[in-house]
């Protein structure tokens, strides 16, 4: 590739300047690489028709079931293959879900580093199969919403993290997504220790590539590109949307600005050829070089056929077809229901309420229960709540073609219901005394783009409290019927002690964010056909205040300078600072129940890997690519004459005479670098020396198995296995009381049925990172680690002792 080839390649052509795709990057046509495809959202493809609205990720996370995070990303990444998306902007693991009222902790998996990187490893995995590029996002620290962002008169937020919480905490799912072969990378609009991400050479470099192993491209988030040869050499390797941080001007740091950094011997010719390589191999590890590999074939602009080309180059914008109407659902509703039944979390059902038979008579309250009247897409990324709420709002949203609602659901399933369209209690509802009252209740959240019912994308103005005055419906409700069923359709964790031990509130279910099958998920549990499986991804708490204040407060706007977020609770998030501190849930981190009981028997460990306190050193550091590094002729960066342009596009040219003394330029002038800069390169990190770190981190060093048996009489239903681990007392760590390492779910088990699953700990799971060493370390090989097993963080009735090699059941866990 030329000059000029290699920075189109490198950065997009602008915002809104392909009406196809949320953000398209330059081609070069002469070698027959093109312009690539971009698009949300993490639960499915964004502002396009006829696709799929899977369910949230927070969702996913709630089915505890490798599986079917996996099913959902193979039907995902079909879809996004069918409408020729190259790169997928997902999985989300970033926000982690540190701050409860964060506005996107539902793009990802749930607050733990071990679920959302198996939600992202399977994503990833069901993806790339399709051959569609991954996007693990956002690195790092994206915790909150509101101030994310820099613009010229304010600050984004720096989140202050030290070494070691980074790497247990926040990088961890990072580096299962590398290990994984995730292709690309986003970083986070906000800052990590004052320096935005996008030019973050520690981050970037430093952690993602040198140690992490990172081969594929890292990208920045839309309109976080702040600087030129900052950026490139923090290890950026391309700029999306293009634009600087005031777009649709035709101005970018890169394309023609990087064409002169590299003329002019700023950003050596061996960085922009790592940054091409890295885009190409990438393209060509996924197969999308093949013939049948789709052109993007949807716009995301207009529903329109035909619409304009450009539509940033409004109003001089040539039209054409822009939608091609190419229908990718096929069957993957099921896949969609599925996870949506499966994610339900039963939290309570005093007197086994649930179950309802189909002849009871049911009164439902709440509007969530039926679909937006206005229709499912009335508002733009979803950035209202009205009507049942399947997703967030924000990018991470895909348009509706249809939303099951519940109401729909439940009366065609009952013969005997009665809809109260309201969420007020009304004065005209009818009370049998043997009524059964369902009451539909929501919290919304998103993306800092827009503010609904005052939350700035956070849930800054409702809290964890029900929306539109839920919790008084609940206690208006309960007050006159004696038999009432909470459904919650919600981003994160709610507090309801207002109702909650109300006698008459016996059951309560959180249904997340359930996507298009809202309905017949919902229906399918309350009269029985499944037994909820679903387990609570975050820890709900008696008061917002029982989390420390770091994480309950959100951080706000800081005039002149930049605002702080301190992550002064290090390792101590979600259920790791309740056991830490000794509060008690309202519900823990892993609870749901069923319709049915298990039992938990036959454990066993066995020692796969013997392990040293430290891995085995990792290969050395491969050499560079072989090309000619050498700046190229200034010709190659000038436009062939005859090509004609459209207003505001981003082209990586210069004109004749700026390329001729881009190039005087590298001879005369030198850049000033700061202190201590050079280029030569150092040996790789001692944690380093794979995908994802050293390779021997994810060598096995123990299995466990366990007998899981339906012990009930009536219902069938499917058990989660979660594993925690307590590490050694009197090691020279603080650790977490218990932290998930593994979780199974077993496949539906008739009563009296049993299954056996397999869990495994690595040798990354025993470790905790030293940050004297900057590795790995084993703190007690062969020690007294304690392995708890069971339903739930708070129901750990088995132990597997590491140092005997010995299991007991029937156990009271350390929480
Ligand atoms: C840069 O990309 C644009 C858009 O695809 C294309 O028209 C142009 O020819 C490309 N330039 C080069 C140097 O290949
Ligand atoms: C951030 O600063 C802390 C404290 O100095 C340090 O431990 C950590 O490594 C830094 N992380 C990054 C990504 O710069
Ligand atoms: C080279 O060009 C870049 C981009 O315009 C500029 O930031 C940098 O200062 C230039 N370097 C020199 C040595 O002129
Ligand atoms: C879905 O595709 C069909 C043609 O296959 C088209 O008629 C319909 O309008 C599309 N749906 C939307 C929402 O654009
Ligand atoms: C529906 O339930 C009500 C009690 O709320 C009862 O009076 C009525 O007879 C039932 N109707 C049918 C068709 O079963
Ligand atoms: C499950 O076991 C508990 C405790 O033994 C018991 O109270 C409950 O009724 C059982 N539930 C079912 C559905 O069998
Ligand atoms: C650059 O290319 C032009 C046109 O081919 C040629 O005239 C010129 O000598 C070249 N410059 C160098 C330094 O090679």
């Amino acid at each position: 590739m030329t000059l000029a080839e290699k920075t189109n390649i490198t950065a997009g052509t602008g915002i809104f300047m392909g009406s196809r795709c949320n953000g398209n990057t330059g081609s070069a046509p002469r070698v027959g690489f093109p312009q690539l495809c971009l698009n949300d959202a993490a639960n499915g493809v964004r502002q396009a028709d006829n696709v799929t609205v899977f369910p949230d990720g927070i969702t996913t996370g709630a089915t505890f079931d490798k599986k079917l995070m996996y099913e959902r990303a193979v039907a995902i990444g079909k879809e996004a293959r069918g409408k020729g998306v190259n790169i997928w902007l997902g999985p989300t693991v970033g926000p982690i879900g540190r701050k409860p009222k964060g506005g996107r902790n539902w793009e990802g998996f749930g607050a733990d580093p071990v679920l959302q990187a198996v939600g992202a490893r399977e994503t990833i995995k069901g993806i790339q199969e399709q051959g569609v590029i991954a996007t693990i996002k956002h690195l790092v620290g994206n915790e909150q919403e509101m101030y994310r962002m820099y613009n010229p008169f304010q600050y984004a937020y720096s989140a202050n993290i030290d070494d070691r919480t980074m790497h247990e905490l926040y990088l961890w799912p990072f580096a299962e997504a590398v290990h994984a072969g995730v292709g690309a990378v986003m970083t986070a609009y906000n800052a990590v220790n004052g320096t935005a991400c996008s030019q973050h050479p520690y981050l970037v470099n430093g952690l993602l590539k040198d140690e992490l192993g990172f081969q594929g491209l890292v990208m920045t988030d839309w309109l976080a590109h702040m600087s030129g040869v900052g950026s490139a050499l923090a290890g950026t390797d391309l700029d999306m949307p293009g634009d600087t941080q005031i777009p649709l001007f035709g101005n970018s740091y890169w394309m023609y600005e990087l064409t002169r950094s590299a003329l002019n011997g700023s950003v050596p010719m061996e960085r922009l050829n790592d940054m091409a390589t890295r885009i190409v191999a990438t393209w060509y590890k996924m197969g999308q070089d093949s013939e049948d590999y789709p052109r993007p074939n949807f716009d995301t602009n207009t529903r329109n056929r035909e619409g304009p080309l450009h539509p940033g180059a409004w109003p001089n914008s040539a039209s054409g077809v822009v939608n091609e109407f190419v229908p990718v659902q096929a069957d993957h509703d099921v896949v969609a229901r599925q996870v949506a039944q499966d994610a339900i979390t039963m939290l309570k059902n005093n007197d086994n309420l649930l179950p309802l038979s189909a002849s009871r008579s049911i009164k439902v309250f709440g509007t969530a229960a039926q679909v937006n009247p206005d229709g499912p897409n009335a508002c733009p990324d979803r950035n209202c709540n009205k009507g049942t709420l399947g997703q967030g709002w924000g990018s991470g949203t895909v348009d509706y073609e249809y939303l099951d609602d519940p109401i729909g659901a439940l009366k065609s399933r009952a013969s005997n219901v009665t809809f109260y369209n309201t969420d007020s209690y009304p004065s005209n509802a009818q009370v049998g005394a043997d009524d059964v009252a369902i009451v539909f209740i929501t919290s919304d959240a998103g993306e800092n783009s827009y503010t609904v019912e005052g939350n700035h994308g956070d849930r800054d103005a409702s809290r964890l409290s029900a929306w539109h005055n839920g919790d008084k419906l609940v206690k208006d409700v309960a007050n006159k019927y004696s038999n009432v069923i909470v459904v919650a359709q919600t981003v994160g964790p709610l507090t309801f002690e207002q109702w909650h031990d109300m006698p008459s509130v016996k059951t309560i279910l959180i249904a997340h964010l359930p996507g298009q099958e809202a309905g017949d998920s919902l229906a399918n549990v309350v009269f029985g056909d499944a037994s909820p499986c679903g387990h609570l991804p975050y820890s709900i708490t008696f008061k917002e205040e029982d989390m420390p204040e770091s994480v309950t407060k959100l951080i706000d706007y800081a005039l002149f300078n930049q605002p702080q977020d301190t992550y002064s609770e290090r390792l101590y998030i979600d259920y790791r600072w309740l056991n830490k501190e000794g509060i008690k849930a309202r519900y823990a981190f892993g609870h749901g129940l069923s319709y049915t009981n298990f039992s938990y028997t036959d454990v066993a460990i066995e020692k796969v890997t013997q392990l040293d306190t430290l891995p085995p050193p990792r290969k050395p550091k491969g050499p560079v690519l072989d090309y000619s590094q050498a700046i190229p002729n200034y010709t190659e960066a000038v436009k062939p004459a005859g090509f004609s342009t459209v207003w505001r596009y981003i082209y990586p040219w210069l004109s004749e005479s700026d390329a001729k003394k881009a190039a005087a330029d590298a001879e005369s002038k030198s850049y000033p670098y700061p202190a201590g800069y050079n280029d030569d390169q150092k040996p790789g990190p001692r944690a380093g020396g794979g995908q994802g770190g050293n390779p021997a981190l994810w060598d096995v060093a123990y299995t466990l198995s366990v007998r899981v048996t339906n012990t009930g009489q009536t219902h069938s239903g499917k058990a989660s296995v979660q594993a925690y681990l307590q590490f050694p007392d009197g090691i020279p760590y603080d650790t977490p009381v218990i932290q998930l390492r593994d979780f199974e779910k077993t496949a539906e088990l008739a009563p009296g049925e049993s299954e056996t699953v397999e869990l495994t700990l690595t040798r990354k799971d025993l470790s905790v990172w030293d940050v004297e060493i900057q590795d790995w370390v084993v703190p007690a090989v062969d020690g007294a680690y304690k392995v708890w097993i069971g339903a739930a963080s708070d129901d750990l009735g088995t132990v597997c002792n590491v140092d005997a090699l010995q299991c007991e059941s029937g156990v009271s866990g350390t929480v």
